[in-house]
């Protein structure tokens, strides 16, 4: 007899328990916070303790050519799976939720099923994607964008990171090279749980998000040669200076954001002089510009105009450009059905919920290409995210898995008490 039993709970100390554990690894000191980029030495040592994990849970274990793990528990059918998770990188100064809590909450969501001798209709999948973050090889989401088959694992391996290695070769390093088939059969629907990272659930205090979906994303990196010289015997006019063009690039992508007006949002993260000395007007100018907006007409029209103002300050300071597409990703609308899923399973499990898009990217942009699709999301105290203060309260954590485990299960078509 099959049924979908909606009084199983998570354990919440658990949960807390692996969260905790994971941090430990790449943990930054003095913090809360880790550093795990992708396929370096602690995102390695992080995919291993994930691994043993899937291991003693019973799951069975496949890793794909772009380092995908996915950790799978039979079903009573033979069907795709219903397939949840998010990823384990983190950015270089991280919190310990982005990511880990999608993949550790579908542990602890196995294990729950373990405990109470359940086998779901369909597998549930628990997987984790390759560099989700982006912050050591762009595009970010490579991962699961080559999961679905939205780039060749050839393509993906030649990638060049902020240091210089490359993805198929720290892949082999760290021994995350796998051999399951790309792009993958497509999972009947992909459900991920993520913390919010921004300040709308907190503000108005609210326990879940149903995540509706994901803004575009527009990543550039710009460089700028000039001319190095004297910082004291240059006179001003003469100059022909790469930091002032950064510089100014930076404050106009600030300006436009503001006159464009709320979704968009406008970052200059990551930026590099040469020679970078107190005394030396600069020889070159390496920048990042990461924009994003919900609607990609916007988004095209503040890329353009960002472009505009680039050429023309180069050229009035007598520089050259070159921009590089790092990530450009469309807007994506998850699945209605998944969404107003999520909503009524919150609202029967008695947390106020509202319908929300993401600001940040995530691997379930690029699963709703292949499957029905949505997310689940659960507050940041303070917004903050990126940071290692990121934090969720315990209760929270433990609402959002718990949507998330009823989600699962009934997109699986309930549970049986068949032997596996
Ligand atoms: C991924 O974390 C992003 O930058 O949105
Ligand atoms: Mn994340
Ligand atoms: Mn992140």
């Amino acid at each position: 007899m099959t049924s979908t039993p909606a009084e199983l709970r998570v354990n919440a100390a658990r949960l807390a328990a692996r969260i905790d554990a994971l941090a430990e690894v790449g943990a930054i000191d003095g913090t809360r916070g880790c550093a795990r980029l992708a396929l370096s030495d602690e995102d390695r040592a992080g995919r291993d303790l994930v691994v043993a994990w899937m291991r003693d849970l019973g799951l069975a274990v496949s890793i794909d050519g772009i380092g995908n793990v996915v950790g799978t528990l039979a079903g009573a059918t033979n069907e795709p799976p219903v397939m949840t998770g998010s990823h384990i990188d983190t950015v270089r100064t991280g919190g310990r939720y982005d990511g880990n809590l999608g993949v550790l909450a579908g542990l602890e969501i196995i294990e729950v099923l373990n405990e109470a001798n359940l086998t779901p209709q369909r597998p549930i999948a628990v997987a984790f994607f390759t560099n989700e973050e982006g912050a050591r090889y762009s595009p970010d989401m490579l991962g699961s964008l080559v999961y679905v088959g939205g780039m060749g694992v050839e393509q993906a391996h030649a990638i060049a990171g902020i240091d210089d290695t490359t993805v198929g070769t720290e892949l082999a390093r760290i021994g995350y090279l796998g051999t399951a088939p790309l792009p993958a059969a497509a999972p009947h629907a992909f459900v991920e749980l993520h913390v919010e990272q921004g300040p709308v659930l907190e503000a108005e205090q609210q326990t879940i998000g149903a995540v509706t979906g994901v803004q575009g994303i527009s990543w550039t990196e710009v460089t700028v040669v000039g001319q190095s010289n004297h910082a004291g015997t240059t006179p001003m006019g003469l100059r022909r200076d790469p930091g002032l063009v950064a510089f100014r690039t930076g404050a106009f992508i600030r300006d436009l954001a503001e006159e464009i007006g709320a979704p968009q949002v406008a970052t200059m993260g990551r930026i590099e002089l040469h020679p970078n000395l107190v005394n030396v007007v600069p020889a070159q100018a390496t920048f990042t510009i990461d924009l994003r907006h919900t609607n990609d007409e916007v988004l095209r029209d503040a890329e353009q105009r960002t472009l505009a103002f680039l050429e023309a300050t180069a050229e009035r300071e007598q520089c050259s450009v070159t921009t590089r597409t790092l990530a450009r990703f469309e807007p994506v609308i998850f699945d209605d059905d998944v969404i107003s899923l999520v909503e009524r399973t919150a609202d029967t499990l008695g947390h106020s919920v509202r319908r929300m898009p993401s600001g940040a990217g995530h691997d379930a942009q690029m699963l709703a290409r292949v499957c029905p699709t949505g997310m689940v999301f659960v507050p940041s105290v303070n917004g903050i995210s990126h940071n290692p203060t990121e934090h969720t309260d315990d209760a929270d954590l433990e609402a959002g898995a718990n949507v998330l485990m009823q989600v699962l299960l009934e997109l699986a078509g309930g549970t049986t008490e068949a032997p596996r």
